[in-house]
């Protein structure tokens, strides 16, 4: 099942009443993973000190704990401070295999100030598996939690 818009309301629900950045990227990872078949979903966030991702609130399998500026998906959305899409994971160079099920990758940053502090990173098995529509969906739930977002 795809995510759709409705979906918005409840992530509002849910993190208006709250403040600490990790419970709203646990449930908001967990509302995600309840709604749509993904595989894995979850949020990196931006370790300064040591220039890195380092892992956070997720749900799915375990994954990989810290991921390297200038390498993978995650890292270019980092970098770039704009959605990655990939629609075949197999064809983009670097890319950081956490798990051999993954086809398809899609990353939003998130931006606090303009500078990006986090990442939303979502994997399907399916290859292509994002549309449009549920990207911008995924996009404004981003905001919503940027609009919350205490450092
Ligand atoms: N594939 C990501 C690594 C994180 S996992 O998918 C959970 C990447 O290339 O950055």
């Amino acid at each position: 099942m795809p995510i759709t818009p409705s979906i918005i309301k409840s992530i509002e629900s849910l993190i208006e009443i709250e403040k600490s950045s990790v419970a709203n990227m646990a449930n908001i990872s967990a509302l995600l993973m309840a709604e749509a078949n993904y595989h894995w979903v979850g949020f990196y966030t931006v370790d300064e000190e040591n220039d890195e991702l380092v892992l956070g609130p997720f749900q799915g399998p375990i994954a990989c704990t810290r991921l390297r500026h200038g390498l993978g998906v995650c890292a270019k959305a980092w970098d770039d401070a704009k959605t990655v899409v990939v629609p075949d994971v197999n064809k983009f160079e670097g890319h950081v295999a956490c798990s051999s099920h993954s086809n398809s990758e899609l990353v939003i940053p998130v931006k606090v100030d303009g500078k990006v502090v986090a990442v939303l990173d979502i994997d399907s098995v399916e290859f292509n598996a994002f549309t449009r529509k549920e990207i911008k969906v995924l996009e404004k739930i981003v905001s919503k939690l940027e609009d919350r977002w205490e450092g």
